[in-house]
């Protein structure tokens, strides 16, 4: 069904940011490569325009595609008639807006790192304007597209879980334990609220928690209750959190955010209740889903499960044994997408299961999300709405 190892990727890409010292540049690189939806034909790759330069030509891109800033890259690949179709951006936090704007404004489909914005304004912008210009853009939720996380989310919906009344959702990690903003740059600017927004380790990893416990469930959050902290001397923004979350159709939650955890490793993990199951899992060991319904010895379910939705199922890629992870994971999100929008261009109508990845609203809940938490947060813990009309 995937587009796997065509000789002529059918899109056209482009990407801004994700430059040679980027953490995340080579995940969309591997991702957009590994079905062969996409074919990089331009970028904008760092905010020096030298360095730029440099890296696009080690990427053996076309010189005259590599471009020393993305408005120039938006304009010149607008006028192109092979120019861009989609591009990738995947720059600090403060500067998605302008970016994604410029590419929108000009017809280019988008897919966005999270947070999408820095404020909840800026998020309705983005998607005012791209439902102005008929484009379609993707939120960088990358983990969505663990096979288990997609199973977790059918069982839900198929009521296997009966009413949802808990869920417990968490991304924690150690690696900002000491002060490592002081000799990286990725860290430091995590660390600026002018680069970042409000929040550190709320919108860095408790996002993508967020973006699970609603994926899964299908229910957004109605208000949030937050308490942060920041432990390392020095730190402007918290590097630690706490959410109480009120879910939309009566479901209790509970979030953790934290980067001074030491010995998690980015860990993320999530379970849920319901009145017939609960569920849990884990980012150490994804390709494993316990299932636990009422009154029954809980099932390890697996990628060869006879369980398995059809929803997971046709993400898996090897036979059942060889482990499957967070690069697969990335690209099962730029492959939806990629399948989303070639139906778009070709005015066909795409396979219902590719819709599940990560839109522009599941990006603009997840700044309101930050906001709610703030506001919470300097209120002492005070309820404050999370709700987003859209
Ligand atoms: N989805 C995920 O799992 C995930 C993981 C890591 C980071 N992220 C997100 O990705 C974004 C980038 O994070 P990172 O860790 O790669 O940051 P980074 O600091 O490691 O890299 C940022 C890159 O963007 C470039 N850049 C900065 N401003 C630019 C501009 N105006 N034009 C072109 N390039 C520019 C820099 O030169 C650098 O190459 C952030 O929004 C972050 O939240 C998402």
């Amino acid at each position: 069904m995937r587009n796997r190892f065509s000789s002529k990727p059918p899109l056209r890409y482009g990407m801004v940011g994700g430059g040679a010292t980027s953490t995340i540049g080579d995940s969309h690189r591997i991702a957009l490569r590994w079905d062969s939806y996409y074919n990089l034909v331009a970028g904008a790759f760092d905010r020096n325009p030298e360095d730029s330069r440099r890296f696009g030509e080690q990427l053996g891109l076309d010189s005259g595609r590599v471009y020393g800033d993305y408005q120039q890259m938006a304009m010149a690949e607008f006028a192109r008639v092979d120019g861009i179709q989609v591009v990738g951006v995947m720059t600090p936090n403060s500067t998605h807006h302008a970016i994604a704007k410029a590419f929108i404004e000009v017809g280019i489909h988008v897919i966005l790192e999270k947070p999408i914005t820095t404020t909840t304004e800026d998020a309705l912008n983005l998607i005012r304007l791209a439902r102005e210009h008929n484009v379609l853009c993707a939120s960088m939720y990358g983990y969505s597209g663990y096979p288990m996380i997609r199973q977790a989310r059918a069982l839900v919906a198929n009521g296997d879980l009966g009413e949802i009344t808990v869920v417990q959702a968490e991304f924690a990690h150690g690696n900002c334990a000491t002060a490592v903003e002081q000799h990286s740059e990725g860290a430091a600017w995590r660390n600026d609220p002018k680069m970042a927004g409000s929040t550190f380790v709320l919108g860095d990893v408790g996002t993508h928690a967020l973006h699970l416990a609603t994926f899964i469930t299908g229910q957004q959050v109605r208000e949030v209750s937050a308490d942060r902290q920041s432990f390392v001397p020095g730190r402007v923004l918290e590097d630690n959190a706490h959410v109480l979350l009120r879910f939309k159709k009566g479901a209790a939650g509970y979030l953790w955010a934290s980067g001074v955890a030491v010995g998690h490793r980015h860990g993320l993990a999530i379970r849920v209740y319901g009145t017939k199951a609960g569920i849990a899992w884990h980012q150490e060991r994804p390709n494993q889903l316990r299932y636990s319904p009422l009154g029954e010895t809980p099932r390890l379910l697996e990628l060869d499960s006879p369980e398995l939705r059809p929803q997971a199922k046709r993400l898996l890629r090897v036979a059942a044994g060889h482990p499957e992870g967070y690069f697969e994971a990335f690209t099962n999100v730029y492959s939806d997408f990629a399948e989303t929008l070639i139906a778009k261009l070709s005015g066909t109508k795409p396979d219902p299961l590719c819709l599940d990845y990560p839109t522009l609203e599941d990006g603009a809940h997840g700044v309101k999300f930050l906001e709610a938490c703030v506001e919470s947060a300097d209120n002492n813990g005070r309820w404050c709405s999370a709700e987003l009309a859209l």
